[in-house]
């Protein structure tokens, strides 16, 4: 069995800049396996958003190459580079994106519901992700009458009710005070251990990045493991 979920190799990434150009990466190479943590620290501006964003099929590189459970991603039209996304593929972010009209639980059945679950199994399972990140009781709150660290464990909940082998994360700590950051860190490491989901976080928090297996740093458009 091959365990490799995400495999990229040999990433350049340019952008047009005025008449010139701008080399954000300039050969990127990064292996995760199922059941991985690891994290990204590096400078602001250092590209690792622009890295991440590869990974995850949300843009396409210069040069290189990203494959997802094997599957290159480049020749894939969008359908079949949506499926994988799905198939494969958790989101958090530094803010949470979620829609503000709908409940906690409704946030979190939302990925399930655009797969065309059926809505009383997608609120079953939803339920249940809010449960596993301490939020039972809070799944009828709409975001606006949650806290920031509540919001975050939501986003993280919607990330992972999919059961996505790997969980791409920017920052998702970075918009929280100290404390609770710590606490969203430890949920995920947590949901990492139980459900054996990959993680892939993107930080400027050294405690957390300590707490990965693995740690990448992103310095002059180069990936440096440390
Ligand atoms: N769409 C874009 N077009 C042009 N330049 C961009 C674009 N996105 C990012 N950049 C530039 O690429 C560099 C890296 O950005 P980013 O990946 O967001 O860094 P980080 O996430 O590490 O802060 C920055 O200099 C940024 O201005
Ligand atoms: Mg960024």
């Amino acid at each position: 069995m091959n365990d490799t979920v995400l495999a990229a190799d040999g990433l350049i990434k340019r952008y047009q800049e005025g008449q010139g150009e701008l080399e954000v990466l300039s050969g990127v190479n990064l292996t995760v396996r199922r059941g991985d943590t690891a994290a990204i620290v590096g400078a602001s501006g250092s590209g690792k958003s622009t890295l991440l964003n590869l990974l995850g099929g949300l843009d396409t590189p210069s040069e290189g190459s990203v494959a997802i459970g094997g599957q290159p991603l480049a020749g894939l039209n969008d359908r079949g580079l949506g499926r994988i996304r799905n198939h494969y593929l958790g989101f958090v972010y530094q803010f949470h994106h979620l829609l503000p009209e709908f409940t906690a639980l409704e946030n979190v059945a939302m990925p399930l519901l655009i797969r065309r679950l059926r809505p009383a199994e997608a609120r079953e399972r939803a339920a249940r992700l809010l449960d596993q990140v301490g939020l039972a009781a809070r799944a009828t709150h709409k975001p606006a009458m949650l806290s920031g660290g509540e919001r975050q464990r939501v986003a993280i909940a919607r990330a992972l009710v999919t059961d996505p082998a790997l969980v791409l994360a920017d920052e998702p700590t970075g918009n929280l005070d100290e404390r609770t950051a710590d606490q969203v860190q430890e949920l995920m490491l947590d949901l990492n251990q139980r459900l054996g989901t990959a993680l892939l976080i993107v930080t400027h928090d050294h405690r957390i990045a300590g707490r990965c297996q693995t740690r990448h740093e992103l310095h002059e458009g180069l990936l440096r493991t440390f």
